[in-house]
């Protein structure tokens, strides 16, 4: 209370007092005099639990719902902080443009988060902000973020998209991209254009527009022109907004590089590792071709190579071969490739040739498998085929399993094993011959297995 403050602060007068000497006793005298003026404050100041009533946070997102060539209708949002004191109402104030004559528009509070200004001039230019009223005062105003021209819409704009162009387009670099894209919108709607959340550069795309549509236009398409595109049509405080991706594709660059890993029988392994460059585009595949160092003669012995590895079999006997290896993406296959440094010899003798740094491990090693088995879907009816490569030596002896259980000399199937290509063909299969299928590969060094899921569909 006043009292406790008037107390509290009395024994520092009393200091002032026992320290002034007598000849400043006037000053204590005034000091004294001063002390209830200091009661003044503390009367006024309301009881600490009682808290003084504060205006509520601004009203949010002022925006325009409609306008004519005599009225105008905003919405906005309720404040985010009210506060113990409520909220009594809103007001609404414009002024013209160039103005700062604000004129509230409504003579009471009102409680709805809209309002129809009416009875305004056609071509006045008006800024509008709306102020949230409690016990506490005003809130801060919440403006419009441009003057509205008060004037007929007679179509709001609108953007329509064709079809084609609602999902991503892709074209190839070099080539023309024109894009027609027609709106809506009366009086002519101003358009707009960001690639990126950035102005477009008008030096490579050029944008034409007319009353009733855009044209975009790039005369040689590059990957650089790949990217967002944003369009926005507006006319006064109406937009419409509408999104385009372009994506510019090319060729792939080749692998980076490619190895012969191993070469035994009439068979060779290869590796490589993806290009550095997809083109902008995903890698769909690799092409593999052969040469024999004689003729130089390149042949392609696979196409469409998912993996980053492949067996190339059914070489021959006394050939010595070099392997190149090509990207693919949707535009074709790179237009340069990466070529082995290792020669594969086939040796006439047909004994397992290996390279010097598998040498040590020629005459004995348990079997592995170079090739594993794929998962695969057949047809019912329609004959299939299982197939890995293992290596080893001794030779290792192979065994074909469906389900755990070995397959013996079922008619249904055929097991085939030459030069360390194992091979298990299902004859015309029904659903029965669905399941998980092994190749199990023994010598004396050990055993190896690999195994695939195999699906069998009705047609
Ligand atoms: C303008 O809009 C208001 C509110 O929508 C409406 O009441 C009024 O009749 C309209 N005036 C004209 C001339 O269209
Ligand atoms: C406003 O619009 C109405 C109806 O569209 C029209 O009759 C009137 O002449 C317009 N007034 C002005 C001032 O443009
Ligand atoms: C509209 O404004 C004019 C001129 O400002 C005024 O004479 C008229 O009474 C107003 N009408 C209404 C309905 O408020």
């Amino acid at each position: 209370t006043a009292a406790d403050v008037l107390a509290a602060d009395a024994p520092a007068a009393d200091v002032l007092a026992a320290d002034a000497p007598a000849a400043d006793a006037p000053a204590a005298d005034v000091l004294a005099a001063d002390a209830p003026a200091a009661d003044v404050p503390a009367a006024d100041a309301p009881a600490a639990d009682a808290p003084a009533d504060v205006p509520t946070s601004a009203p949010l997102d002022l925006s325009v719902d409609d306008v004519n060539n005599s009225s105008l209708t905003v919405n906005w949002k309720t404040p985010e902080t009210i506060g113990d004191s409520g909220l009594d109402g809103y007001t609404i104030e414009y002024c013209k443009d160039g103005t700062s004559d604000w004129v509230v528009a409504n003579e009471e509070l009102i409680p709805a988060n809209h309002y129809c200004i009416k009875n305004l001039t056609a071509g006045d230019l008006l800024h509008v902000r709306v102020v949230a009223v409690n016990p506490g005062g005003r809130s801060d105003p919440c403006a419009l973020a441009e003057p509205v021209p008060i004037r007929d819409i007679a179509d709001r704009p609108k953007i329509r998209m064709p079809r084609a162009l609602r999902s991503r387009i892709v074209k190839q670099a070099g080539e023309q991209v024109n894009l027609v894209i027609p709106f809506l919108g009366k009086p002519k709607p101003v358009v707009s254009w960001l690639k990126d959340g950035q102005p477009v550069d008008t030096k490579r795309v050029n944008i034409r527009n007319s009353d009733k549509d855009s044209i975009m236009f790039i005369r040689t398409a590059q990957r650089e022109d790949s990217g967002i595109y944003d369009m926005t049509v507006k006319v006064d405080s109406f937009e419409d907004k509408a999104t385009i991706t372009l994506q510019i594709v090319e060729l792939p660059g080749p692998p980076v590089s490619v190895k012969l890993v191993d070469s035994w029988g009439f068979n060779a392994a290869l590796e490589w590792t993806q290009p550095k460059d997809n083109g902008n585009s995903d890698i769909t595949g690799y092409t593999v071709q052969k040469a024999d160092q004689k003729t130089g003669e390149w042949f392609t012995v696979l196409e469409h190579c998912h993996r980053l590895k492949a067996t190339i079999s059914d070489l021959i006997m006394g050939n010595s071969y070099i392997f190149r290896v090509f990207s693919e993406n949707q535009v074709g296959m790179s237009g340069s490739c990466a070529v082995t440094k290792d020669v594969a010899k086939i040796q006439k003798t047909g004994i397992v040739y290996k390279p010097p740094e598998y040498q040590e491990h020629d005459f004995t090693e348990a079997p592995k498998f170079t090739t594993p088995l794929n998962d695969r879907a057949a047809t019912v009816g329609y004959t299939t085929k299982l197939l890995c490569s293992v290596r080893g030596s001794p030779k290792p002896k192979i065994e074909w399993l469906k389900n755990q259980m070995i397959i013996g000399d079922d008619p249904k199937f055929r097991q085939i094993s030459n030069q360390g290509i194992c091979s298990l063909e299902i004859r015309k299969p029904c659903s029965f011959d669905g399941g998980v299928y092994t190749c199990r590969a023994k010598n004396e060094q050990g055993e190896a297995a690999v195994s695939c899921k195999l699906e069998v569909k009705r047609m």
